[in-house]
This record gives C-alpha cells, structure tokens and sequence, in this order.
C-alpha cells in the first residue's frame, strides 16, 4: 500500500471513531486524500534547499503529511520539515502515524508535533519571528462567540478580529508566512461578501494576493460523508508579486473549467466592502467590462436601503384597527413578480398602531423600491424588487415589514423617473449575474445593493422617464443603459 493510500485509511478510521457529537463540536471533517492531493499540487515547486510546511488543526496529519510528500517526491529540496499543530490528543495516535509513515521512508524528512491550541503558538511563532513558505489547512468553522477568553485575549494582542474561527485561522497563517511563501486552505465561502467580513478581507487584500479560488459547484460535493452543506471554495494567497487570478468554477478536481482574472475583476475600487467575486467564465468578461464601467453607486446617487422595521413576532402594536392614523404594513406577500399588491390575501395583522415608539417605524407617502431580502429557488432572479408608488398610500403613512429592504431618500421617497429607472436596472440579467458573482446564497443584504456599481442619476432617470413613457419600444431596456 503506498503512502497515500495508508493516510487515507487513517483518515476514514479516524471518522468512524470521532463521535458523531464530538465531531460536530469539534468541526472535525477531515480532507479527503483527493481533495488533499489536489490542494498539494496547487503549491508552486521551491527552489531553496530547505522547505519549511505548517498544517494548523491537523486532525489526523493528513494535509501536511500529503504536501511534504509533494516536495519529498520532487527530489529538489534536500531537507521537508512539517509542523503539524492540533489541540485534541485523540487524534495523535493517528497524525503520529501518518507522519511515522513518511520518516521511515524518507531520512530528509522532520516533523514537530504540537499537542496544542493553534492561537497559542502562532503567538509564540510570530514573536520569535518563525515562517514558513507553505501552510496548508482546513481549518475549524465556528463563531467567534465559541473563542474561549484566553483565545480572545492572544487575538487581541495580535490585532486578529474576525467573525470565524477559520478567518482568524486565515489571518493568522497569512502572517506566518515567509517572503514567498504561500498558504492553501479550504474554507467556506462566507469571507467573500458580507459587511461582517469586511475589515478581515480588506486587511487580507492589503497583505496578500489570491493566486487562486477553486469553488465546488455542488455544496453537498466536499464533506458529504460528514454531512457538511455549505458553500466551500479552496482559495491559495501568496505573498509572491503575481498579477491574475485563476479562478475554477467545478466539482471536479482539475484544470478544465479555468480561468484567469484581471484582480480588478475580482475586487472593485469604488466598492466600499471589497466583495471577492468569483466570476464564471461565461459571458464574465461582458459582465465586467459594462457594469465596471458604471461609476456611481447608491450612496453617490444620495440614496439609502434600510431593513423594514416591523418585526411581526415581536411587535406590540400590529392591529386590525382600520383607523386612519395607523399605517398599512407592507408584508413580503405583497411583493409579486415586480408589482406592490395589497390586496393579495394575508393572514397577518394589516396595520401598525401610531404612537411616539412607532411614528419612527413608517415612511411618508412616496415612491419607493421594495427588495426581497430573500429569494428562493423558484426565483429566477436574486434581486427581486417592487415599486410602491404614492397610489398605494391610502394614507399619509405606511411601514414595511422586516424581510423587506426598500431604497429612499432621506427616508422619503424618491422621484418617479428615477424609480422606474433604478428598478429596471435592478432587475437587469446583468446585474443579476453580477451578483451572482460575489454571492453564493439567496440572501440579499443592504451592503450587497450598496457594493453594486450604478448607473448616475441622469441615465437611470432618463430611462425611467422612457419607461414610464413607454418609449424604449425599439430598444432592450439593458441597451438604454449601456448605450447612453
Ligand atoms: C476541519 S478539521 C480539519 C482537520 C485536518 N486539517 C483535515 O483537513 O482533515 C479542523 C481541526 O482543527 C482542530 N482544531 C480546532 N481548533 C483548534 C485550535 N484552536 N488549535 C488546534 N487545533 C484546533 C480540530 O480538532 C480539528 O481536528
């Protein structure tokens, strides 16, 4: 049996002793040898005699044994030292092996054994200034709200403060890096989008380049043994000076469904959150090459997206009290295929009492885009929008519901022209796949419209006007954007 094959087995044992509760606790989902194999090969060969590898949550040892493997085989380095760091004994007896494996094959060959908490000594090893030139891992997904206090106290010190346990391990290994070196890792794709990991993947950006992103087209693809459906990418950051991307869109694990990327295609100047997108080599460079060139966004155009405020399980003053002072609530139901319609049937309670407490909660009649914050398979589209026009007020106020976003001015309203022409774009094929781009769930956030390029004022109200107007007959509504 060959090297691989005995870590393998290891592998799969290790899974049927961890108990099933304790794994979960743990997150030990352990890589498969593929996967590990295929990790390994992404790293590029090194020149120097040494080559020094770190694998943090080792579990079972497995990618840090399968990368020194890598380099062993290559015959160009003459001396592979692995540190492998993981903080549950029970699993050493299984790294111990795995690496016991390797040193009775090959005599170039060193491996340190950490029994220990991953923060603790990456503390150690960055103030005696140790780095390494490859790091790879799979590291833990948890919430930082599970970091224990001395965890927090060295994260602290090190100025590491990110929402995950694997953005912190992340953050950590990217700084214990050497001049060239080069960390793998699997982890999910949450980092990408998001305002919570907006500070972790500016800081990244600023330290380190994306060499590579490999995203599993399948969320059940990876860890299926293990029962683990989120959305993982394997991304590689160097701190070498490159200047593309390669980015692969695929459940399986080669080159075929590559390409690379300019970095401006990736992440966008005038983005206030620093979204990763992950293009897809279909129709991307159309995509890109129009929506970049667009130099506005919501916040230029002095609009804003607020979250409705109507939170129906814990609101005290919903009401079915049909008096004129109370608002209408505006429910999610009422958003159909691009139309307000209030008279769709609800079981809900239609109205919120006006007092000192809720007169906050409502807008003024107006003009506003509604957003669903959440589309489902059915939609064809991620952003699903509606206009309330001033008609719908049967009042002077109403209130919005708390999974509907809308767009406003001030808390006002907006014009009409603009209206008609910012929901069109909204629900351009383009931009829905744009979106596409950075986000792999169907949640739709604020930060996510905020972080879209936009057409300026003149063009969204001038086509709005010619939609109202009903004068784009002889063009599709996405040229009168882009052909001014
Ligand atoms: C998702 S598993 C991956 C294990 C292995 N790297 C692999 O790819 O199969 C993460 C591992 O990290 C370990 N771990 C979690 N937090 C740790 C910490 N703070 N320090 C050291 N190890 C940790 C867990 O016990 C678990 O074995």
């Amino acid at each position: 049996m060959d090297i691989i094959e005995i870590i393998e087995n290891n592998r799969i044992q290790a899974t049927k002793d961890v108990e099933i509760s304790k794994q979960k606790l743990y997150e030990q989902y352990f890589t498969p040898s593929d996967i590990a194999n295929y990790m390994s090969n992404l790293f590029s060969n090194f020149e120097k005699e040494n080559i020094s590898i770190l694998d943090a949550g080792a579990g079972v040892g497995n990618l840090g044994a399968i990368c020194s493997l890598k380099y062993l085989n290559s015959g160009k380095n003459s001396f592979v030292s692995l540190t492998s760091i993981e903080w549950d004994k029970n699993l050493l007896e299984y790294l111990k092996g795995n690496i016991q494996e390797i040193q009775n094959k090959y005599i170039n060959f060193h491996a340190s054994i950490y029994n220990e908490d991953f923060y603790f000594i990456a503390q150690k090893l960055l103030t005696e200034g140790i780095s390494f030139d490859r790091i790879i891992i799979n590291p833990p997904y948890s919430l930082i709200s599970k970091t224990n206090n001395e965890q927090l106290e060295i994260l602290k010190k090190l100025d590491v403060s990110t929402p995950n346990t694997y953005s912190n391990f992340i953050e950590l290994c990217y700084r214990l890096l050497s001049d060239k070196g080069e960390l793998v890792a699997i982890v999910p794709r949450s980092f990408c989008n998001g305002t919570r990991f907006t500070k972790f993947r500016k800081k990244m950006l600023k330290n380190v380049k994306i060499e590579f992103i490999h995203l599993f087209e399948s969320r059940k693809e990876v860890f299926k043994e293990y029962g683990v459906f989120q959305e993982v990418v394997i991304i590689k950051l160097t701190k070498k000076k490159i200047k593309k991307t390669k980015i692969c869109i695929s459940d399986k694990l080669n080159d075929n469904c590559c390409e690379k990327f300019n970095f401006d295609q990736i992440t966008f100047k005038n983005d206030p959150y620093s979204f990763i997108h992950i293009p897809s080599k279909t129709d991307d460079l159309e995509i890109v090459n129009k929506i970049s060139k667009l130099s506005s966004s919501l916040n230029e155009l002095g609009l804003s997206i607020s979250t409705g405020k109507v939170v129906e399980y814990r609101e005290e003053y919903l009401t079915e009290e049909d008096y004129i002072e109370n608002a209408r609530i505006l429910y999610q139901r009422h958003v159909r295929s691009d139309e307000i319609d209030l008279s769709v049937y609800n079981p809900s309670k239609p109205f919120l009492k006006q007092n000192e407490i809720t007169k906050k909660k409502m807008i003024p009649k107006g003009n506003y885009i509604i957003i669903k914050r959440m589309s489902y398979k059915e939609n064809k589209k991620r952003i699903n929008t509606g206009i309330l026009k001033k008609e719908h007020f049967d009042r002077t106020h109403m209130t919005v519901e708390n999974h509907l976003n809308y767009i406003h001015k001030d808390s006002c309203g907006l014009d009409e022209n603009l209206i008609y022409g910012l929901n069109a774009y909204l629900n351009l094929e383009i931009v829905d796949k744009y979106v596409r781009r950075f986000s792999g769930h169907t949640q739709i956030n604020a930060s996510d419209i905020c972080s879209l390029p936009m057409p300026n004022i003149e063009v969204l109200k001038k086509v709005g006007e010619k939609i109202m107007n009903k004068k784009n007959n002889d063009y599709s509504i996405e040229e009168l954007f882009f052909n001014k």
